[in-house]
């Protein structure tokens, strides 16, 4: 029995149809059929509503563009993601920043890396990352695979190189071999591509579905208290869910960061300009990628700068920022008892082990 990471004993049934998804070259990026939902009680137009606006995270893997999910490639993947040695000091691994028992995140306002440098930017959650648009606060890397690249060399992350990569899992035997299971057709397949590939097939697992509100939007009434369906209420009447929307309830598109008032430098370095540094467009200083809300009571602290601890004032910023809306307290309580409702089941993942390290793998540096 393979050690899976999937959220339940059907984890290698759905490895299969993902991979038979993939083969046939099926897309499936806001993921497939959604389950046969009962249609809204009589009187329940709040339920109709929603579902115009949200779907529920559906309960198999998400197939990814040009890269077959096999349960050879998401075991390596799972290795790579915990792997300290990806990183020049041998302390970081992917799950230092992405912890998978915190929700994804480092619960730090920025991330800390290499050499104990505090990086700019808070590190948002790699559970349902899969389902975003591009990967990123300002959506530079176009998907996983892209993206996996960036930290294992970033300087105030993990610092390394693709050639010291190679290197340590070359060293190591029991790597050569994964790479060779999970990439059976290629001459050479130990490569930092494929590398990337790997995580990507791992970071496709990270999915929380059965959060109580997907529960609601596949029929269940009862899924939701009174107050979590009025927060419901106010979170698409307030406009909310103008950005906050979709399959990730965000992670989708981008918007100015105070669209109608600029919140205050504490919340909003102004050196910080998000999406304008990808793009070099005017319009797209202070833009950034609205966050999926998924498990956003696990995720604190808040927003890319990670100033605010505090879901209830995340939420207030978001009023007076993005609508323009002074919230009142009880409106708040209840728009984030809804925002409780997203928190699905997290991935159960068994801790991998992993190779041994040889002679010939490159030593730790620390600067
Ligand atoms: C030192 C901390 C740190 C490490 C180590 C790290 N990350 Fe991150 N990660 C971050 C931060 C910070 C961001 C946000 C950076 C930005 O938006 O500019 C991020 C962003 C991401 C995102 C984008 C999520 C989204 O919604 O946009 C993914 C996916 C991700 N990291 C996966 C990984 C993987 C895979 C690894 C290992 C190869 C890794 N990270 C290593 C801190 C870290
Ligand atoms: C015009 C688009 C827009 C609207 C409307 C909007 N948001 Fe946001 N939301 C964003 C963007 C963009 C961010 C990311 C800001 C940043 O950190 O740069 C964000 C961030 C958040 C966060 C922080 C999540 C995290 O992981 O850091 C929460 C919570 C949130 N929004 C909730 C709400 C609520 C509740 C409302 C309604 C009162 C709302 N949003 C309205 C675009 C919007």
């Amino acid at each position: 029995m393979h050690a899976q990471s999937g959220h339940r004993p059907t984890a290698a049934l759905k490895g299969l149809l993902v991979a038979t998804a993939a083969a046939l070259g099926i897309l499936a990026a806001t993921a497939g059929t959604a389950p046969a939902a009962d249609p809204p009680a009589a009187g329940d137009a709040l339920m109709g509503r929603a579902r115009e606006l949200f779907k529920p995270l559906p309960a198999t893997l998400p197939a990814i563009r040009n890269n077959a999910v096999t349960r050879e490639k998401i075991e390596l993947g799972k290795m790579l993601f915990f792997d300290p040695r990806l990183s020049a000091s041998g302390i970081f691994s992917c799950n230092s920043c992405h912890n998978l028992g915190l929700g994804g995140v480092d619960g730090l306002e920025t991330s800390v890396g290499h050499g104990w440098q505090k990086g700019p930017r808070n590190a948002p959650t790699v559970l349902n990352a899969v389902l975003n648009v591009a990967q990123f606060w300002d959506g530079r890397a176009e998907d996983l695979k892209a993206q996996a690249k960036g930290p294992i060399q970033a300087g105030v992350e993990m610092n390394s190189t693709p050639d010291r990569v190679m290197a340590v899992l070359n060293s190591i035997p029991t790597y050569k071999a994964k790479f060779a299971d999970a990439f059976p057709n290629e001459k050479d397949p130990v490569t930092f591509d494929n590398v990337a590939m790997a995580i990507e097939a791992f970071e496709a697992t990270l999915t929380t579905p059965a959060a109580p509100f997907d529960q609601y939007l596949e029929g269940k009434a009862d899924a939701l208290t009174d107050t979590q369906k009025a927060g419901l209420e106010l979170f698409i009447d307030k406009g909310c869910a103008g950005c906050h929307n979709g399959v990730n309830v965000g992670g989708h598109d981008y918007f100015p960061f105070g669209v109608v008032a600029k919140p205050g430098a504490e919340i909003l370095p102004p050196g910080d300009k998000g999406r304008f540094a990808v793009t070099k467009t005017a319009d797209d200083e202070y833009v950034f990628r609205a966050p999926t809300l998924r498990n956003v009571t696990l995720t604190a602290p808040y927003f890319h700068s990670g100033k605010v601890w505090d879901l209830r004032q995340a939420v207030a910023v978001m009023g007076s920022s993005q609508l323009g809306a002074t919230l009142s307290d009880q409106e708040i309580d209840k728009i984030t008892a809804f925002l409780t409702t997203l928190t699905g089941q997290q991935p159960r993942v068994e801790y991998p082990l992993l190779p041994a390290s040889t002679p010939a793998t490159p030593q730790p540096v620390f600067k």
